[in-house]
């Protein structure tokens, strides 16, 4: 039976507290195949304790893993992106995670915020680039602290960069029904972002069967609410992916049910609910695991049991299609656990 070593990285505020419900739902959902789950300390906590980020050892410890398991990460004890980049970069960057697959599905009517769209409606992927863009430039300040400073940071994008994330976004669509991609961009002006738009010509070729469509970023906003329906794949910059996203977590329904995998096709990637740590209800039980359990069955689709990952993401829309659950968000009244119980048990019907 082959079994699968994943990494448990709970993080900061109510990261743990999620991470343990998408755990006790992967170790339900292991059928054929087993789970060997190697639980990691690094967070806030941690490094206010011991001054340590992600050692090295342990950082060559998790490359070797299949997948990791993100809770969240971030505090507002620590200075400003310092967790951010010491952790969750560290991880994109270092294991070179290019994919940032974000899937705007809206599984219920009773979840959507948008008059007169529903379901079918809302049901896209966005592919975020996921290691370039202002996200990976130094920063350098000039004359600091005078009145003539100058902060500059460079937006990078290479050819090798944007060539496979918009291949990984081709085939992706090939594989749904609708077979569209839409880029994301700038480009109108930001003069760097002519290179994506070259990109994305020069690889539509090898998809002929693919339909293609650029849009700017200002208006991808507009329609996302005006007309979801109009996406099918989305590719874009690691900044733009970062921000149209949260948008689309609030048209799915919110960050309760929005989920996201680093991927590295073939390589280990890390799964993580978008949502943030959420300090103020760190302990409480309050907030949707749901999130974190969507994107424990990404990870499992990724390692190649797409069967169980499936299963999973059924289990979620059954709990949420059902009276149980009223909301996602953390006045819903059902505790975390409690709804990582409903997961499981929907899982066993
Ligand atoms: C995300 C987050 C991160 C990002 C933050 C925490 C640095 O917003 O994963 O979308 O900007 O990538
Ligand atoms: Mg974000």
């Amino acid at each position: 039976m082959k079994t699968y070593k994943v990494g448990v990285l709970g993080g900061d505020g109510i990261g743990p507290e999620v991470a343990a419900e998408a755990v006790k739902v992967l170790k339900k959902a292991q059928d054929g195949f087993g789970l060997e789950f190697v639980e990691y300390p690094f967070g806030s906590e941690h490094y206010l304790k011991t001054q340590e980020l992600v050692p090295d050892r342990a950082f060559e410890e998790i490359r070797a893993l299949d997948a990791v398991l993100l809770g969240a990460l971030g505090d507002p004890r620590l200075p400003v992106g310092l967790i951010e980049r010491g952790i969750l970069f560290k991880l994109r960057f270092g294991l070179d995670l290019f994919v940032n697959l974000r899937p705007i599905k809206l599984y219920t009517d009773k979840l959507c915020p948008i008059k007169n769209k529903g379901p079918r409606d809302i049901d896209f992927v966005v592919c975020r680039e996921n290691t370039e863009d202002a996200y990976s430039g130094e920063a350098r300040f000039e004359k600091k602290g005078t009145p003539d400073e100058v902060a500059i940071q460079e937006a990078r994008y290479t050819w090798k960069g944007c060539e496979r994330i918009i291949r990984y976004a081709f085939e992706l669509a090939r594989k749904r029904p609708r077979k569209k991609v839409t880029l994301v961009d700038k480009a109108n002006a930001i003069r760097a972002h002519d290179l994506w738009r070259r990109v994305f010509e020069s690889v539509g070729k090898d998809f002929a069967d693919v339909q293609k469509d650029t849009a700017y970023v200002d208006a991808t906003c507009m329609w996302m609410v005006k007309n979801p329906e109009s996406f099918d794949v989305i590719v874009t910059t690691n900044m733009f992916g970062d921000i149209i996203t949260d948008l689309g977590a609030m048209i799915q329904g919110g960050m309760g049910i929005a989920a996201g995998g680093n991927i590295h096709p073939g390589k280990v990637s890390v799964f993580e609910p978008i949502h943030g740590s959420a300090p103020k209800y760190k302990g409480q039980k309050k907030v949707s695991p749901l999130a974190a359990i969507l994107a424990a069955g990404m990870l499992l689709e990724h390692v190649g049991e797409k069967k169980a990952g499936d299963r999973i993401e059924s289990a979620v829309k059954k709990v949420l299609q059902s009276e149980a659950l009223p909301s996602i968000d953390a006045s819903s009244g059902v505790p975390t656990d409690k709804v990582g119980d409903m997961v499981v048990r929907a899982l066993g019907a």
